[in-house]
């Protein structure tokens, strides 16, 4: 059988923008030496989901946010890129329950854009996953290190992370990604316990948040809601979100273009629902609990962060806020250390759930990515006894350690939203060419009113994309293109798709 997905007539479609069947999709991951196992089920990807998607967006975004951008009306925010990321997960659910093996928007994508959207998708994905993975680390290691110099013991400072423009190498975020690639190379049951407990664990933190936080708002804290614009001093040039620079607004803090700007930078904390879709080769039963799991997790998620918000900028005026850790910070300085303190230890707690799950979904797509020869073949092979991909695990969890040992967090957050709200785009554009081209699949999800909410979806991405930096869009441009060349030097001649093309011609 032809791998090359046939159109109506039949005949395989050759190329960059051959696709992979789904049926073949689905075939791949029962062959023996690369299947995973399936023992996932609906609750099992909602803890997942919860366990990735709070993190550092809401246990320290927040705070940078409401000070520099957006004031208390960073609620809104979280509104608005709640809402962006609704539109997306509709679209996500369909797809991940009709493409239901390992690999997320890569996969998908292989089945109805073709192979080379395929590959910059799942190279996107290695900047949501792996540079997601090392920040995340990096602000694990931020709160460790805190709780230390409460207890006295500090780190000498070339081993506690990058010291402004000079040297210096977190220990403790690299010692992070690699016990965690330990845990997940010893098999797919252990993490997700740990991840039940470390997610209840942060749960529970942030609901102290709230109704802890809740008897000490003042009203006056949320006076202006919307604090006016204010124009940015060194914010001009590369540093404005490229939409003000295109259409020549002079670059602004604050005001309505400033809770944009905010929602581009809080979308982070909702990063990770998307990752659910990356288990479904995992999942029990992929066409009911998938999208059960993606939508349940991104609605938990979105009530507790306009809920904290709005407590946390009641408690404190905006322009207070500490931008570390501003949820522990403001029970701190209305003087009550104790609660701080627990809210510090399980922020730590959870953002370890955080970074093993991203470096789990990071494994998949470059587990997939190999399985379909577009990486070394070598890197798919499962674990004889624990049925995992253990090779792509380590040799990600090493890179990312290394990234996180010597990375700052800021710019990378940036790129890490850019990158997957490009991946959003992808995916609704996926679902409204999936239902023309194979529209007879069966589909467990199906979004509702197609086109309109995959067309919403990708406005609404791109216009959070829009409200990122303009150096931002650079990097990451650059990037991109690194990823084609590599594609054209590798992938292109070694994909399985074009070697069963070579072996055996689409008939006529
Ligand atoms: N959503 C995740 C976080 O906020 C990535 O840390």
């Amino acid at each position: 059988m032809s791998t090359a997905q046939p159109d109506r007539n039949g005949r395989g479609r050759g190329g960059m923008f051959r696709t992979k069947s789904v049926e073949q999709s689905i075939q791949d991951t029962e062959e023996p030496e690369h299947a995973l196992r399936k023992d996932l089920s609906a609750l099992d990807l909602t803890v997942f989901g919860v366990g990735v998607v709070i993190g550092t967006g809401i246990f320290v975004l927040t705070g940078k946010v409401a000070k520099e951008n957006a004031g208390p009306s960073v609620a809104l925010a979280f509104v608005l890129a709640g809402i962006a990321c609704g539109l997306a997960a509709l679209c996500y659910a369909e797809f991940a329950s009709t493409v239901p093996v390992a690999g997320s928007a890569y996969t998908f994508s292989y089945a109805s854009l073709g192979e080379l959207p395929a590959w910059i998708i799942g190279w996107d994905l290695v900047l949501e996953l792996a540079l997601g993975c090392a920040v995340v680390a990096v602000g694990w290691s931020g709160y460790i290190q805190s709780l230390m110099d409460n207890a006295g013991w500090h780190l000498p400072k070339a081993l506690s992370g990058v010291q402004g423009d000079g040297f210096g190498f977190d220990i403790l975020a690299a010692i992070l990604v690699l016990v965690l690639t330990g845990i997940l190379v010893a098999g797919m049951k252990l993490s997700s316990r740990v991840t039940a407990v470390v997610v209840a664990v942060k749960v529970t933190v942030v609901l102290i948040v709230i109704f802890v936080g809740a008897f000490f708002i003042t009203g006056a804290n949320y006076e202006p809601f919307v604090p006016p614009a204010k124009g940015t001093e060194g914010g001009s040039g590369l540093a404005a979100p490229l939409v003000q620079v295109i259409f020549g607004f002079t670059p602004s803090n604050f005001g309505v273009m400033g809770i944009f700007a905010a929602a581009a930078v809080v979308f982070f904390a909702f990063i990770g629902f998307d990752i659910v879709a990356t288990a479904a080769e995992e999942t029990r039963n992929p066409q009911r609990d998938l999208p059960r799991g993606i939508l349940g997790s991104l609605a938990i998620c979105t009530v507790l962060y306009v809920a904290v918000s709005v407590v946390v900028t009641g408690m404190q005026k905006y322009d207070r806020l500490s931008t570390k850790a501003p949820l522990a910070d403001a029970f701190k300085d209305l003087g009550h250390p104790f609660w701080a303190g627990l809210i510090s230890f399980g922020a730590a707690v959870g953002l370890t759930s955080v970074c093993m799950i991203l470096l789990l979904g990071q494994s998949r797509v470059f587990f997939a990515m190999s399985r379909d020869g577009l990486l070394p073949r070598f890197f798919s092979i499962v674990h004889p006894r624990f049925g995992t991909p253990y090779r792509s695990t380590i040799l990600l969890g090493v890179a990312v350690a290394i990234v996180a040992g010597f990375t700052s967090i800021d710019v990378l957050a940036e790129l890490v939203n850019i990158g997957t709200l490009f991946a959003f785009v992808v995916v609704a554009l996926g679902v409204v060419i999936l239902r023309r081209t194979r529209p007879d699949l069966p589909r467990a999800f199906r979004t509702p009113f197609v086109p309109v909410v995959p067309a919403l979806s990708i406005l609404a991405s791109l216009w959070l994309m829009l409200n990122l930096p303009t150096e931002t869009w650079v990097r990451f441009a650059v990037w991109m293109a690194l990823g084609v060349v590599v594609y054209f030097v590798y992938g292109r001649r070694k994909s399985r798709v074009s070697e069963a093309d070579r072996l055996q011609p689409p008939t006529i």
